[in-house]
């Protein structure tokens, strides 16, 4: 069987703050794909919120105060961005799935077939993170690939502590000390992984690996099953 590789791409990668980057790493990941599928890989991606997620649940939560509402606006945002992902794949030929699956148990399907499946968030109560984690779970992946905005997961928060150190491996327990395991974030609240995709992670035995994905060179690696700059953590 081709082997299944499984990337959750944080929202926030889409949209970076110097708008010249934006073209670039959208460049770089098209040129990434195109090299995937020349080598027949088969690739899961799902796409986070980001900015859109947090701008629309900050806009309802002057109306609303659903928990379970505001993340459907969350999950519409997610899956706006999967379908500017999933566009931009099709545009360059590659082989995606036409659909954004709504269940990680369709896109696991759809992986079959497919060398791309593109989704977002699936229902409330949890973010992408641990939708990327069913995901690898049902389509049979041991590792599921974080791809976020820092470099490395910290022993502490470093945007709040000077002294926080980066951890380069790291057991499930040990991540679910610092995270949390479980105990699902408020909506469109931001960790460095969801306490529920730790829960799932260790539940399913799947590996993770987090990393910048603001480098695309670096995720390569990663997909490549390379040693990569990032934290490993064994479930
Ligand atoms: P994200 O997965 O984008 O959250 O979901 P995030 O951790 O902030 O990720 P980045 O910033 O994109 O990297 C955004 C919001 O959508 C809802 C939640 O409210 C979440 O906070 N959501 C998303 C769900 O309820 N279920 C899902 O499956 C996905």
């Amino acid at each position: 069987m081709t082997s299944r590789h499984i990337v959750a791409l944080g929202g926030s990668l889409l949209r970076p703050e110097e708008s010249e980057k934006r073209s670039e790493w959208l460049g770089q990941l098209r040129q990434l794909a195109v090299h995937l599928e020349g080598n027949e890989r088969k690739v899961g991606i799902v796409i986070g919120g980001g900015l859109p997620a947090r701008e629309a649940i900050e806009l309802a939560k002057n109306c609303i105060s659903s928990t379970d509402k505001l993340d459907q606006v969350g999950i519409a945002a997610t899956r706006l961005n999967a379908t500017i992902i999933q566009q931009i794949l099709l545009d360059i030929g590659c082989n995606v799935a036409p659909s954004i699956p709504h269940t990680t148990s369709q896109s696991a399907e759809l992986l079959e077939k497919y060398n791309f499946v593109v989704m977002g968030g699936t229902t409330p109560g949890h973010t992408t993170d641990a939708v990327a984690v069913a995901f690898a779970r049902d389509a049979g992946a041991r590792t599921c690939i974080i791809a976020t905005n820092v470099s490395h997961v910290y022993d502490k928060d470093p945007r709040q502590f000077d002294d926080a150190q980066s951890l380069t491996n790291l057991t499930i327990d040990q991540l679910a000390e610092i995270t949390g395991i479980g105990e699902p974030l408020a909506p469109g609240a931001s960790a460095v992984i969801d306490p529920i995709a730790v829960g799932w992670a260790k539940d399913a035995c799947i590996d993770l690996a987090v990393l910048d994905g603001r480098q695309i060179s670096i995720l390569e690696q990663a997909l490549d099953g390379q040693p990569f700059e990032g934290t490993l953590i064994n479930s």
